[in-house]
């Protein structure tokens, strides 16, 4: 018998018992794990490290032909990591991702109308988007991931809902979640907060502290958003997705006051994301957060709050400087980070072209951080306001391929 973590797992391999996980699945057999798809339903339901039998391990050849040695197993997890393989560039997703964000605010903004008037909302629309989503994402995650970036002040609680929706598809493509579930989790992230409709504006808008009173009435969003997606018809993962994304581990969360391993993984994903984009948005009585000092305030919480893999997750999954981000190197350059380095995120790609030194634009260049020859390094993370920089515009000019 030898304990192994989950992610060496690999088909042919005799699954005697579940010793570690997340949640409360149970395996109703012990067996062979035949497909490389019933490994990521195991990762999907929670499952940390197993007991095989390794005098019961099959030869390669009884293996299921999708996938047959732990080496092409492994290699093939290896290339569903690599954020370096899209099928199209950013510049030439952008447009359809820019598309399907406009798509999705309009849906809110028909929601909230719908619950106001006392009517259910109409699913179907939101599960396109969802698909939407999720098709490009896959295509490149970068362009939707870029939209992310871009903040209109007073749009917080449509925009808050369609970043958290994109960053879940993407953790959730992170951690190689099967689409359906995937699809559910977009969904329930769209909605995640409607429930705040049915709050006193006064206090949704209130930039200071709340009262203990006004606290009271807040925490209610949730179990408002867990009715009105029931009596719209939604179930399971997407309603999870909505009713618990405010509780924690330790149980001080709300408005259920769910505890550890009552929180299944789908909604400890969804308390990440909803805090991360939280604090990196801009308010009216607030700038947003550079990410690293977002992720310094979730790790704070970790593991009271949040669980520690999945938090490390995240963070390797959007990466300390995302894509998208302004930055400004040591050569006062200005430039967008194009493409992440997992390795060593503070070392990613740049794309440079603005001078803050001279204060105009420049020759757009790529500039490899981690390569040896570069003798170029990240400053900070910068906002394109600061210098009067339009973002999307260099989005859509293909200033990211
Ligand atoms: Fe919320």
């Amino acid at each position: 018998m030898k304990k192994i973590a989950i992610k060496n797992l690999a088909p042919g391999m005799f699954v005697h018992s579940v010793t570690k996980q997340r949640g409360q699945f149970k395996i109703k057999n012990q067996g062979w794990v035949r497909t490389s798809d019933s490994i990521s339903q195991l990762i999907n339901a929670g499952i940390l490290e197993v007991e095989i039998d390794t005098d019961k391990t099959l030869p390669d050849d009884n293996q299921d032909s999708t996938s047959s040695t732990t080496n092409a197993h492994s290699q093939a997890q290896k290339q569903r990591y690599d954020p370096t393989q899209h099928s199209v560039s950013v510049s030439s997703e952008i447009g359809k991702a820019e598309k399907l964000y406009t798509e999705a605010k309009s849906l809110q903004e028909k929601a909230i109308e719908s619950i106001r008037a006392g009517k259910k909302i109409a699913i179907g629309p939101f599960e396109e988007v969802a698909d939407g989503f999720i098709d490009s994402i896959f295509r490149n995650q970068d362009a939707l991931a870029c939209m992310t970036r871009i903040r209109e002040k007073d749009a917080y609680l449509l925009e808050h809902s369609i970043n958290v929706s994109v960053l879940m598809t993407i953790f959730a493509k992170h951690l190689h979640i099967e689409r359906d579930i995937m699809h559910q989790m977009a969904t329930g992230a769209l909605l995640h907060d409607i429930g705040k409709i049915k709050i006193q504006d006064e206090i949704l808008n209130k930039p200071g502290k709340f009262t203990d009173d006004e606290f009271i009435q807040m925490k209610d969003h949730a179990r408002f958003s867990k009715e009105i997606l029931e009596e719209s018809g939604l179930s399971g993962v997407a309603v999870d997705i909505a009713a618990y994304h405010h509780e924690r581990l330790d149980g001080r969360g709300y408005p259920f006051g769910l505890k550890g391993d009552d929180i299944p993984q789908h909604v400890r994903m969804i308390a990440i994301v909803d805090v991360y984009d939280a604090l990196t948005a801009k308010r009216v009585y607030k700038d947003g957060m550079n990410p690293i000092n977002a992720f310094k305030i979730i790790k704070d919480d970790t593991p009271n709050c949040f669980d520690t893999e999945l938090v490390n997750q995240f963070i390797k999954c959007i990466g300390i400087h995302p894509v998208g981000t302004l930055v400004k190197l040591k050569s006062q350059k200005l430039g967008i980070v194009s493409q992440s380095n997992f390795d060593n995120p503070l070392k990613p790609w740049v794309k440079t072209f603005y001078s803050a030194k001279h204060h105009h634009h420049t020759e757009v260049k790529d500039i490899n951080l981690a390569d040896k020859h570069n003798q170029d390094e990240l400053e900070s993370a910068i906002k394109p306001e600061d210098f009067a920089i339009d973002l999307m515009r260099f989005f859509r000019n293909s200033v990211l391929s």
